[in-house]
Formats: C-alpha cells, structure tokens, sequence
C-alpha cells in the first residue's frame, strides 16, 4: 500500500544543494546589437557533484562559468550559492574557483609559487601557506617539480599545478572551463581519471565545461546539455 502510493522524487531531493541557477539570462550589448547568450537557464547542482555543462561553441557555456565566478552579472535571474543569493558578492569573495582553458599560471615563478600565490592574497600565514601548498603538491603529484618554473614544464603538469594552485584555498565549487582541450589525447584519458579522482578525494562541487560528448560521459554524476543559450535537458 505505502510502497504503491510513494513519489517520485527528484534526483537532488535528499542531498543540499551547492549552486542553484535561477531563470538567468544574459544579454550582450543593447538595442538592435543585442545578443542573448542566456536565455533563462536554471539548474540545481548538489554539493559534491561532478556536474557538466556540455554543448557546442557559442552556446552559453563559458558565460554561465562566468556568472557563476562573479565576472560577469546576469541581465536577469539568480544565483543562490548553498540558498543566498550571491549577486552581490565580488568574485573573490565567493567560495568559488575557476580554472581557466589556458591556465594562467605565472611563467616567471616556481610550481610552488604559483600554488601558494592565491593563499598569500587571502593573508594566510606563511606557515599554514607552506603546508597547504605540499599537501596540494602531494594531491596532484607534482612534489618533485615544485621548484620549477611553471614555463619549464609540460602542458599536463601545467594542468595539474592550475588544479592544484585553484583547489588550495579549498573552495566549496569549483568551475572548469574545457580545462583538457589544450591537451593530446592519451594526456586528456589520464586527466579525465586524474580530475574525478581529484572530485572523490576532496569532495568539492565541479562544475566542468565540455563541447566532448564522450568526455562527459567518462566523468560526470550529471550532465546538462546546452544549445543556443538553453539548457535542453539534465540526467
Ligand atoms: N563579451 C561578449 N560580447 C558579446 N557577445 C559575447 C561576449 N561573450 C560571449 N559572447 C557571445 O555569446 C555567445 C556565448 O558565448 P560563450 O563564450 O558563453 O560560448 P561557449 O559555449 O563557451 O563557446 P566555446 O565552446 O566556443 O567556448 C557566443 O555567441 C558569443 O559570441
Ligand atoms: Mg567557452
């Protein structure tokens, strides 16, 4: 009887949930040159998901990262990280980190520069500092490459050290903006090991970008598809 009358619930139901996206919508430039890069996307991605974003060039992507992080604003809608609404906090005040397509890192410093840069900005003291950025270089097993400088090294370890230098201040979200595209194939199957168990080990929400169906489906607890501006479908 109980079993037979039981809902249906939603996948997100029982679990809380880390960023919620609601009805947004961004408009680039104004008047007849306007463009709509959102048109009302809304989704629920929980805590500790591996969440991606998957669809062709142009389709809103990178502008919905981008919202997310605080670089941009929306025309219209919401952002709710954990339940409040984060509009008004700059980016770096959110507990949010992105890695960039083409990294970004600092060619002139060292490996470990790099991943304690962040830190220092935050005012962590040099010691917790020190910890913090073995710990990551153990995380990503980059320990014997610390004290190189991050032109000198190649493009996967450059890959590990942008992971590892976003992942230290321990963000609760963590947005990837097609972090692998730069990378050779056989690289690009061991990244896509390396990220998810970078996701279980610590726990963090990533919300990853990809235009490679295959990609997604190698890595992600859920995926939505975009077109156009749209979220066609999540699952
Ligand atoms: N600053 C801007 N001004 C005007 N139009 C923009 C701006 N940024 C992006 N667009 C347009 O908005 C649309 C979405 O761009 P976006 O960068 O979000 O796409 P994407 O899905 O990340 O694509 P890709 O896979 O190529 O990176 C595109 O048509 C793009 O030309
Ligand atoms: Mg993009």
């Amino acid at each position: 009887m109980l079993a037979l009358s039981q809902p249906t619930q939603p996948q997100t139901a029982d679990r809380r949930l880390a960023i919620q996206a609601i009805g947004l919508q961004k408009s680039y430039g104004t008047g007849a040159s306007a463009f709509l890069a959102l048109d009302d996307v809304s989704i629920d991605i929980t805590e500790n998901e591996f969440f991606t974003l998957l669809g062709p060039s142009g389709c809103g992507k990178t502008t919905l990262l981008r919202l997310i992080a605080g670089f941009n604003f929306p025309t219209n809608g919401q952002i709710l990280l954990r339940g409040k609404d984060i509009a008004a906090l700059p980016p770096f005040r959110r507990p949010i980190n992105t890695v960039f397509q083409n990294y970004a890192l600092f060619p002139h410093m060292s490996v470990a520069e790099n991943i304690g840069f962040g830190l220092k900005m935050l005012g962590w003291t040099k010691s917790r500092c020190v910890d913090r950025v073995a710990a990551m270089l153990k995380l990503v097993r980059m320990e014997t490459l610390a004290d190189r400088r991050t032109s000198e090294i190649s493009g996967g370890q450059q890959q590990r050290v942008a992971l590892a230098r976003a992942l230290a201040p321990q963000p609760e979200v963590l947005l990837l903006d097609e972090p692998l595209s730069a990378l050779d194939y056989k690289l690009r199957k061991e990244m896509q090991v390396e990220l998810k168990r970078l996701q279980t080990e610590t726990g963090i929400t990533f919300i990853f970008v990809t235009h490679d169906q295959e990609e997604a489906l190698a890595m992600s607890d859920r995926i939505a598809v975009m077109n156009r501006g749209r979220v066609l479908q999540v699952g």
